[in-house]
């Protein structure tokens, strides 16, 4: 079955500081909604690439696309956005042409991601998974709190959950076509990824490897930390 990927990409950025929507600001000088465009273009499985732009820019999200090489076998659309990832996401769903039986969603904020994740996640699809997410073992250690009302007051530590059973997760994550959208038609809970939409279904969600590169551009830092792979990847 073909492999679409639908890239939301309509968030403003807040934590990273002032400035244009985040998937727009420039890696080592190209959009990092470009580098994460190409990134998923880079799996010869994937054939489409569905980008959700703000609201109001997708006029220039479809010229960023076209003033680009991007590979010539994959098909790009573009589609406005809206308030939050998850209706983003859905949005991006409605406009998947119907040949397409497996889905991606990749935050355009994990420009970096290797081919190599992205084709683990299609294959564990491939062989059956109605969910899969790309996942790595922790370096911190992860406290539970009683969040404080006022930012920066103390916390009380409520729990410690065992470290070596927590994961951290990235994208893409992959999933059968109908299991995403039914997920996305049911489940109206606020929630921060896709496949945690389908664990409320009672579905199994299965992890892969995941890859330290596929880290999430959040914070300032992260941009130090983005170019710095760029220009050691062109040495
Ligand atoms: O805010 P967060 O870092 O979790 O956003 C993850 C991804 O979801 C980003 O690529 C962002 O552009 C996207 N997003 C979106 N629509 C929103 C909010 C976030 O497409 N309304």
């Amino acid at each position: 079955s073909p492999v679409a990927a639908v890239i939301p990409a309509a968030g403003r950025g807040v934590r990273l500081g002032p400035g244009a929507p985040k998937a727009l600001r420039a890696l080592n000088g190209t959009p990092m909604l470009i580098h994460a465009v190409r990134a998923l273009a880079a799996s010869r499985h994937v054939s489409l690439v569905i980008v959700v732009a703000p609201p109001d820019g997708a006029g220039e999200v479809k010229s960023l696309l076209d003033a680009h090489a991007l590979p010539e076998r994959t098909d790009f659309l573009v589609v406005p956005g809206g308030e939050s990832r998850q209706e983003s996401v859905r949005l991006g769903l409605d406009a998947l042409p119907p040949e397409y039986g497996v889905v991606l969603v990749h935050d355009a904020a994990r420009p970096l991601v290797p081919v190599d994740t992205v084709d683990a996640v299609i294959e564990a699809v491939r062989d059956g998974a109605p969910a899969v997410v790309p996942a790595l073992p922790l370096a911190d250690t992860v406290k539970e709190v009683e969040p404080a009302t006022v930012p920066g007051d103390p916390e009380p530590v409520v729990a410690t959950p065992d470290r070596a059973r927590l994961r951290a997760v990235q994208t893409p994550q992959g999933f059968d076509r109908a299991t995403l959208v039914r997920a996305h038609a049911d489940v109206t809970d606020d929630v921060t990824d896709d496949a945690s939409m389908v664990e409320r279904l009672g579905l199994t969600v299965v992890a892969v490897p995941g890859h330290e590169e596929a880290f999430k551009v959040t914070r300032p830092l992260d941009l130090v930390l983005a170019e710095a792979v760029l220009a050691r990847r062109r040495l």
